[in-house]
């Protein structure tokens, strides 16, 4: 390995709770940086990824985002979980849209399938939490990742390599869980229903994912070798990471750089850049704890000004604010050299808004800076806020010099309290809504140095 095969692979990576504008960052950067491969490394679609081209609005689940590119191959990596008729519809949508993916996109042959009956265990499982929903985006998700622990093969090279194996084999993981029969009872569905429709989906979805599915570990590493230039995808976000989240309430997956890695089987000596995706708020959508939300009329206006409504579910977002306690442990966490933030129009129509700069919790200050953060008290910690002037536009601003001052006073307080450069900047929803921003020297006010 020599250091030029460092400069090969950057990684996008959302900091908080997923919906923090990825899916724009990675179109944009793909567009700007013309990489040759974006592969996406964990989640299904659990993901929604929204992305304005050209007048256009696009949305994807399970496709990565860099493929508006036509230059770009886009792969689903290894730690994906596909539900094939919800890519089935992606591709569909792309080819109506006129856009190819032939010799452009691959599947790996070791990301898992999502069956019928995970969906189905997913909503019941829910049902029977009662009071201790997680909130699930009711797809499958958790099931699916449950199976792959269980280690049954229902993985994407044992449906197109032998479909009729693979419905069997589906068909016995069914029949000998008990809670699977229990959700077909509760749907009304009998063994011979269920085998029919095992069958008929994995003869149809087999023939329809062939023509996609390679070994896409050894296609990255080949990349490599060439000089060519990979961006990774991760889906949903470090505060959702089954490992380093606020467990239970989180996804299935590793949402963190360790994801990355293991979803894609890229080397970590490959990684180059890793962004950091926020928002200049925050947002959550189902259950668990959110220390800066804002239940009342703030929150309603946060989500009205910044359309928080869920691109999978439809769900209103819960919304609060930006949190530097949790967004320092996520740079902690990914190895984050670059952030991103997203939504900063938004906050402009607001009169003023706050900016989480430390926590109380018992007797004890909680800071970015002093690593006392532990993830398992995170719904006990109280927020303590500092408070920018709002009342701005961003219509005319292109680089640092041209934003306004408490603009200028905001990012600094969220440069030096999480030690980490803000580059990009997300103006508003369309791809040429982004500035790039590289600061003069010397610095300007920190207000909360006074006030804290
Ligand atoms: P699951 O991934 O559907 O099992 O849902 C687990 C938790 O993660 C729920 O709180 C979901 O709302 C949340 N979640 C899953 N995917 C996303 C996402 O892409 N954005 C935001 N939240 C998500």
């Amino acid at each position: 390995m020599n250091s030029i095969d460092k400069q090969k692979v950057d990684v996008v990576l959302g900091t908080f709770f997923g919906d923090e504008g990825k899916g724009k960052v990675i179109d944009y950067l793909t567009s700007k940086n013309g990489y040759t491969v974006n592969v996406r490394a964990n989640g299904g679609n659990n993901a929604g990824h929204t992305i304005e081209v050209n007048g256009k609005k696009h949305v994807f689940h399970l496709i990565p985002s860099g493929i508006l590119n036509e230059d770009t191959t886009v792969i689903i990596g290894n730690g994906v979980v596909i539900d094939p008729e919800v890519l089935k519809r992606e591709i569909d949508t792309l080819k109506e849209n006129g856009i190819s993916i032939d010799n452009r996109l691959f599947i790996s042959d070791s990301a898992s399938i999502i069956l019928p009956y995970h969906i189905l265990k997913d909503r019941a499982q829910e049902v029977d939490r009662a009071n201790e929903k997680i909130g699930t985006t009711g797809k499958g998700i958790g099931p699916a990742y449950a199976d792959r622990a269980n280690r049954y093969p229902l993985k994407v090279s044992d449906l197109v390599n032998n479909y009729k194996v693979f419905a069997i084999n589906a068909i016995q993981v069914a029949i000998n869980d008990l809670n699977y029969k229990k959700c077909f009872e509760e749907n009304n569905l009998n063994e011979v229903e269920v085998s029919n429709l095992l069958c008929s989906f994995s003869k149809e979805y087999s023939e329809f994912l062939k023509p996609y599915v390679i070994d896409t570990r050894s296609k990255l590493y080949q990349e490599i070798k060439k000089g060519n230039t990979i961006l990774c995808e991760g889906a949903q976000a470090t505060m959702l990471d089954v490992d380093h989240g606020t467990y239970p309430y989180v996804t299935s997956s590793n949402a963190t750089i360790g994801g990355i890695l293991t979803g894609t089987g890229l080397s970590h000596k490959n990684i180059n850049d890793v962004y950091g995706i926020l928002k200049a708020y925050a947002s959550r959508v189902g259950e668990g704890p959110f220390v800066t939300e804002e239940k009342g009329e703030i929150g309603e206006v946060i989500r009205k000004l910044g359309h928080e409504y869920g691109a999978t579910t439809n769900r209103p977002r819960r919304c609060g604010w930006l949190d530097l306690v949790a967004l320092k442990y996520a740079c902690q966490i990914n190895g984050i050299n670059k952030l991103a933030i997203n939504h900063l129009d938004t906050i402009g129509k607001l009169d003023n808004f706050k900016l989480c700069i430390a926590y109380n919790y018992l007797d004890q200050k909680i800071t970015p800076q002093n690593e006392q953060f532990n993830i398992r008290n995170y719904g006990n910690y109280e927020p303590i806020y500092e408070c920018f002037e709002g009342d701005f536009s961003l219509e005319k601003a292109k680089d640092w010099n041209s934003l306004p001052k408490s603009v200028k006073e905001y990012i600094n307080c969220i440069e030096d309290l999480t030690e980490t450069p803000i580059t990009l900047i997300g103006t508003g929803p369309k791809r040429e809504n982004i500035i790039e921003i590289e600061k003069p020297k010397v610095k300007i006010l920190k207000p909360y140095e006074t006030s804290y």
